[in-house]
């Protein structure tokens, strides 16, 4: 395990640092967005009036940013408390393997046990056996299936 891994909350002056991690994730999914959407996703995940959150990883001796997750909260109609929804999550190439993955997950429960939102969950592709490899150890899978509608 990497040594004191700091994991924190954005702050404004993250931005950089922010966009350059998550258009990594975006890269991992060959995806692209438009600035308009990686700026929004940033300013809602610093509005105190949105729940949505952004937390970094920062590497113990460079003091870099080196991981990042994005999560939401929102109603259930099984629970009275709300949910943790774990949108995004990466860790940068180099520095995978020293549980800064395991760290982001954590520091989301720890957040969702602070808020009364407790129950957190998230989806992957069934085909990402490495990030199921670190999911089986934080987690438990749910046995469900997501579908979407269909675009058009
Ligand atoms: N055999 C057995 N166990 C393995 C193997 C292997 N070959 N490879 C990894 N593991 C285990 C490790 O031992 C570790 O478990 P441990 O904590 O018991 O030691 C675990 O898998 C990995 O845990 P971390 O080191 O905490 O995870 P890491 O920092 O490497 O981050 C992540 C994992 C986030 C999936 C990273 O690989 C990544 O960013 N991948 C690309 C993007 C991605 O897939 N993101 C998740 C998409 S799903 C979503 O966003 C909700
Ligand atoms: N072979 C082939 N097709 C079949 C078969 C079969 N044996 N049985 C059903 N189907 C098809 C039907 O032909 C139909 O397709 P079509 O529109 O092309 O004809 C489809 O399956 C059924 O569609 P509907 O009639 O619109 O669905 P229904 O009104 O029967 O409701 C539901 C389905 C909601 C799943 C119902 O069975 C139910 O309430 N089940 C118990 C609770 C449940 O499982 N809820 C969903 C849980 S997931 C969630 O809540 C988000």
């Amino acid at each position: 395990r990497m040594a004191e891994i700091e994991i924190r909350d954005i702050v404004e002056s993250d931005y950089e640092e922010w966009l350059r991690l998550f258009e990594l994730y975006l890269v991992f999914y060959e995806k692209s967005l438009p600035t308009e959407i990686k700026e929004a996703t940033f300013k809602r995940a610093l509005d105190p009036s949105v729940d949505m959150w952004s937390s970094l990883a920062i590497h113990p001796e460079t003091k870099k940013p080196i991981g990042l997750v994005n999560y939401l909260r929102h109603m259930s109609t099984w629970s009275i408390t709300d949910q943790l929804y774990l949108n995004d999550l990466y860790v940068e190439e180099g520095q995978r393997l020293k549980h800064v993955g395991r760290s982001l997950i954590e520091y989301v429960y720890a957040k969702g046990d602070a808020m009364g939102a407790p129950n957190v969950y998230w989806c992957t592709d069934m085909t990402n056996h490495r990030a199921q490899l670190l999911y089986t150890k934080v987690g438990w899978y749910s046995g469900k299936v997501v579908y979407k509608r269909p675009p058009g």
